[in-house]
């Protein structure tokens, strides 16, 4: 139990100078401390992934003199494991090592949409799915905040890129927003509450989002009932009396007295109440009452977290293809084995920039492949080729000659340090040119080829998949990847990921190649909602391997689907699924039993189909059990912004049940039935909307007919032509005959008032 000495209310004493200090940070990772009234300094830092604790007195913006602390599996991994229960585990980790550290907020987990496969900072996000990105996230901030310490969500919102990321203006529309890529913010902010929300660096529709009232109030606060404190990206800031207005509370890092000088000024000329930064203030002391503890941190068991940074990579691993069941290698036989590629010997497990953790140790896979191979089978290792890209033809003969020598030959793939990081997109996503000929060349010599890819952003494989019976596709797969590798490639551990992004064909069918990163300081979010396999699947494109894909050591049938439709509530469970899912292969293994529903009547365009929940599931060979999912009315609701809020329309919805997006194992149809939705009436509304509407229908209808206006009304051609035709505009075209008192009549009768 974590006392927590009350500084609450603190506020009420302070000087306007103070309250404006508290605001802004001391230090590069540290708050303001107002030693007089017992206010402290707490420490934010990074990552997602591994906490990023800058031993004392080390130049502040350094990315590698840190603390040693676990590097668990980057995002794209531990998004592709689908698995809530580890992430809280993971998180809970982190939060204990931070808690050691004396972090008192850990700036993550980072959930941005994955746009384009070109975002730099991909390899930290978790997916191109909300409902992944949110489920997964929320465990992740209740593991991290179980041990008192915060977790900042973020970067709240639209930061899906890294070119001119301070400044670049994501142009997108509401709809957009809301269903794709506020979903997941939206979904953790509601369902984990976490302590701080980080206001990303890019505008969004012009206005940064750092000073985004609609974003950090209107938003977060008044419509997800947020109560955390909103902390700036780091530099994010550039009007700090605009952004404390529009609801943030805390700038970082420090600008050394600057911003809080303006904060004073702008309150002692009038142009700000002090009572905002008293709410600002409210929300720090708060924080630092939650994050208070009196108790000495316990010891952390580096070994455990260890352990669990390798099962998460296990289970964050996917299995793309494995012919002819390569896959698993038996480490017992009498065989030989060889193993390629400089990233079994040097690893490449986790990503550049704000995240980067220094690991408190490093499993190669090379030794975790020799350590777990009984003593028949042979491993010889060649590095076949450079890490820095440059040719080198006795490398490449050296590996051909091994895989020769070899019954089968593990190939480590991947995307070297420098070619995927915060601060920069990519151009392309293909392999580096000397592995894919490394690759090619040992095609000629070895027809059982293993390939293990090492990448944060997805690669294509198109090109070269082919050449290799089974791709598992490790990510960046933390300090432990190289162990959890040896446990996926022998069969201790029965592969279980699955892509929370698709893997595209061509850099060219993505959605967002001709929008993607954007020019002159605005990027348009042009595909909409049709984001990954929201567009690939609604258009029937073809793909390398699909949202949701994964293979398994064994096999799952899934039958028995019932869908039963609930009386829906505004916010209960609108219809329940249950299934039966069976084990049919030989081992153990996991499955993760996905839901899709495709709205078939609506009234506006939506995907083909979305993914609304998902299940993990542990069989033993020849168990079955009973899944269940409720689905609830907002799950079926689309966002309509005439409405300003999710709608839901009667109809056939699609519900689809499987393996993969592409995948789909078992269907259902259900009809539900709703409130009519009554679109709200303005003078802009047409008036085919206005002889729609349940009650203000048939009045104007009457006006039409009997009034002044039925000579329009009466020939059928001219009435289409006006049904689109904006009411203000019929109003100012009939001079008069057809009197706005009619219209304020119907005003009165529909509660809209003409604009
Ligand atoms: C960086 C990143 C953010 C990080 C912060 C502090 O620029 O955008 O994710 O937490 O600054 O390092």
């Amino acid at each position: 139990m974590h006392e927590r000495p009350k500084t609450a209310g603190a506020e009420a004493a302070l000087s306007l100078e103070e309250k404006a200090a508290l605001l802004c940070g001391q230090g590069t990772w540290e708050t303001t401390a107002i030693p007089r009234s017992g206010i402290r300094s707490i420490t934010l830092t990074d990552g997602p992934h591994g906490v990023r604790r800058l031993a004392p007195g080390t130049e502040t913006f350094s990315f590698d003199a840190s603390e040693p602390a676990t590097c668990f599996p980057t995002g794209a991994a531990l998004g592709s494991s689908w698995d809530v229960d580890l992430l809280d585990s993971v998180g809970a980790a982190l939060g204990r090592e931070s808690r050691a550290a004396g972090v008192s907020v850990l700036l993550g987990p980072g959930i941005n949409i994955k746009r384009s496969p070109l975002c730099g900072r991909n390899f930290e996000y978790l997916s191109e799915d909300p409902v992944v990105s949110g489920h997964l996230a929320a465990a992740l901030v209740r593991g991290v905040q179980s041990t008192g310490v915060g977790a900042s969500l973020k970067h709240f919102a639209a930061n899906n890129q890294e070119t001119d990321r301070m400044r670049v203006s994501a142009q997108v529309d509401e709809r957009t927003l809301r269903e794709i890529y506020l979903a997941g913010f939206e979904y953790v902010i509601t369902q984990a509450a976490p302590w701080t929300v980080m206001a990303a660096y890019n505008r969004i529709n012009g206005i940064p989002a750092a000073h985004n009232r609609w974003l950090l109030s209107d938003v977060l606060r008044q419509e997800w009932g947020f109560e955390g404190l909103v902390v700036s990206d780091w530099g994010a800031v550039s009007d700090p009396e605009a952004a404390v207005a529009a609801g943030l509370d805390l700038e970082m890092p420090t600008t050394h007295g600057a911003s809080a000088a303006r904060l004073v000024a702008a309150v002692q000329a009038g142009r700000l109440e002090e009572s905002v930064l008293d709410r600002a203030v409210a929300r720090l002391l708060a924080l630092l009452d939650r994050t208070a503890c009196t108790e000495a941190s316990a010891p952390v068991d580096l070994e455990a977290h260890h352990a669990l940074a390798r099962r998460a990579a296990a289970e964050s691993a996917v299995l793309l293809r494995n012919e002819d069941n390569l896959l698993p290698l038996d480490s017992r036989a009498k065989a030989s084995v060889a193993v390629i590629g400089e990233f079994a010997r040097s690893p490449r497990f986790q990503g550049a920039g704000s995240s980067r953790v220094r690991p408190t140790r490093v499993d190669t896979a090379l030794d975790a492949l020799k350590e777990a191979a009984g003593q028949d089978m042979t491993l010889s290792f060649a590095a076949g080729f450079s890490l820095t890209g440059q040719p080198d033809q006795e490398l490449l003969a050296e590996a051909v000659a091994a895989a020769a020598a070899a019954e089968t030959a593990i190939v480590f793939l991947g995307l070297p340090e420098g070619q995927e990081s915060e601060g920069f997109d990519r151009t392309h996503l293909r392999l580096p040119d000397v592995q894919l000929q490394l690759l090619e060349e040992i095609a000629q010599v070895n027809s059982n080829i293993v390939a293990v890819l090492a990448n944060g952003g997805v690669v294509e494989t198109a090109t070269w998949q082919h050449r290799a019976k089974a791709v598992l596709e490790g990510w960046l797969h933390g300090q432990a990847g190289g162990g959890a590798v040896a446990d996926l490639l022998f069969g201790r551990v029965n592969p279980s990921g699955r892509l929370a992004e698709t893997i595209p064909l061509r850099l060219q069918d993505t959605p967002s190649h001709l929008n993607f990163p954007g020019s002159e300081g605005t990027v348009l979010y042009g595909e909409r909602l049709y984001v990954g396999y929201r567009y690939y699947d609604s258009v029937d494109m073809p793909v390398s391997f699909p949202f949701g894909h994964g293979l398994s050591y064994t096999t799952f049938r899934y039958s028995d689907l019932r869908a039963e439709v609930l009386a829906p509530s505004r916010d209960g469970a609108a219809v329940r699924l249950r299934l039966t899912l069976a084990n049919t292969g030989p081992v153990t293994g996991k499955e993760v039993v996905q839901v899709y529903v495709g709205d078939a009547q609506a009234s506006v365009d939506r995907p083909l189909r979305e993914l609304k929940a998902f299940q993990k599931i542990e069989l033993a060979p020849g168990q079955s059990t009973t899944v269940m999912f409720d689905l609830s009315v907002r799950d079926l609701s689309f966002y309509s912004p005439q409405h300003g809020d999710w709608v839901l329309e009667s109809g056939d919805f699609h519900i689809s049940v499987g393996s993969s997006s592409r995948d789909l194992r078992l269907a259902a149809t259900v009809q539900v039935s709703a409130p009519a939705v009554v679109r709200p009436l303005s003078m802009e509304s047409s008036v085919g909307e206005w002889l729609a509407h349940p009650e203000a229908g048939p009045i104007l209808r009457d006006v039409l007919n009997n009034g002044e206006g039925s000579a329009m009304a009466a020939d059928p051609e001219i009435f289409r032509m006006i049904e689109s035709l904006p009411m203000e505009r019929l109003v100012a075209m009939s001079a008069g005959r057809i009197n706005t008192e009619a219209l304020n009549r119907l005003a009165e009768h529909t509660a809209v008032s003409p604009s």
